[in-house]
């Protein structure tokens, strides 16, 4: 069974510009207990895809469209109100990057994580208070029982990034979604956070996508990568294949502008050109204006995902 499987996503908004395309003809998948991260530069569609697989675009205005949207076997597509909240709630949790989102400032953390508990499972409030401070304590906070009494606003952005992560952990979710979850955090915190997802992740057996610009953060923490651009995947693989030797020519400028390719977490620098205008793309392949070795039908037709090798799969014309 695939724990998330996405096959030809669309999503688009009616803008007086004209229609935003988002996201155009995605396909991925993630396994029971597997990693994966999506990277791609700003506008790429990375956020749009992890809201429109848990149904969280307002619809009207977003448009979505798929051949396949499913989430644990069940179809998003088609889930009424209740079948929504119950899969965000049991299957699917979400961690943002801005843990203020997640939190009402005028309730504790102790009784928000509570209530969250109580809502999936029925358990009196002092169980969910206890396991509210067990989840704090796993989350590596060492002063549990004062948190639980703390207002949001009384927390560091890393004490609260990591109650946020406690709280989505609440719910036991077999899929954790992690959008830039570090990107507010000094560079310190940062990789105690990564840690810390990556540990509970094997801990719990539970999948997780995690959405970065920084590749440094890909290679630390997941498997798999899917690499995004014009709200369309251009390559995917295990990410110690898609390092050593990238196929598509926008991976391998990503790469490439990474300094010495070392340990360190720089953000993707700009690759000469602009991104493409979501309402305007280019047609082919919507890397094909800054691609250094674009042919002329690159302009003409897209390159459909096509696997290479084994567990490798790029949208290029030129790799076959
Ligand atoms: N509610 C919306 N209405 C109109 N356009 C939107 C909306 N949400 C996203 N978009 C557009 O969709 C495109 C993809 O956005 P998305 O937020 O998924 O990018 P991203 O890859 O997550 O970027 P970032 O790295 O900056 O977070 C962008 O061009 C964005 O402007
Ligand atoms: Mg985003």
């Amino acid at each position: 069974m695939r724990l998330v499987d996405i096959k030809d996503l669309t999503v688009s908004f009616p803008q007086t510009e004209g229609l935003v395309q988002a996201v155009r003809g995605l396909t991925l998948h993630v396994a029971p207990g597997e990693s994966l991260g999506i990277v791609g530069e700003s506008g790429s569609g990375k956020s749009v895809t992890c809201m429109a697989v848990l149904r969280l675009l307002r619809e009207p205005p977003a448009r979505i469209a798929a051949e396949r949207l499913e989430l644990a076997g069940v179809d998003m597509r088609k889930a009424d109100r209740r079948q929504l909240a119950s899969m965000r709630g049991s299957v699917a949790a979400m961690i943002f990057q801005d843990p203020m989102t997640a939190f009402d400032p005028v309730f504790t953390i102790g009784h928000q994580i509570a209530e969250t508990i109580r809502a999936h499972r029925a358990v009196s409030k002092s169980e969910a208070m206890a396991e509210a401070e067990d989840l704090l304590a796993r989350v590596r906070i060492k002063a549990p029982k004062a948190v639980l009494q703390s207002y949001p606003h009384q927390l560091s952005g890393g004490m609260l990034q990591r109650a946020m992560i406690a709280m989505a952990l609440s719910s036991r979710p077999q899929i954790l979604f992690a959008d830039e979850p570090t990107t507010a955090l000094d560079v310190t915190i940062q990789a105690q956070i990564l840690q810390l997802i990556k540990e509970i992740q094997a801990e719990y057996g539970m999948g997780l996508i995690m959405v970065t610009h920084d590749l440094g953060v890909v290679a630390e923490t997941v498997d798999r990568v899917v690499v995004m651009y014009g709200g369309r995947v251009m390559e995917e693989g295990p990410v110690q294949e898609i390092f050593d030797a990238a196929a598509h020519p926008y991976t391998q400028a990503l790469l490439g502008s990474i300094p010495g390719r070392v340990a360190g977490r720089q953000r993707l620098t700009e690759i000469k050109g602009a991104s493409p205008n979501p309402a305007h793309p280019p047609s082919g392949c919507p890397f094909h204006p800054r691609c250094p070795v674009a042919e002329p039908r690159c302009a003409a037709e897209v390159p459909a995902l096509a696997p290479f090798a084994p567990a490798r799969a790029a949208a290029c014309w030129r790799v076959a």
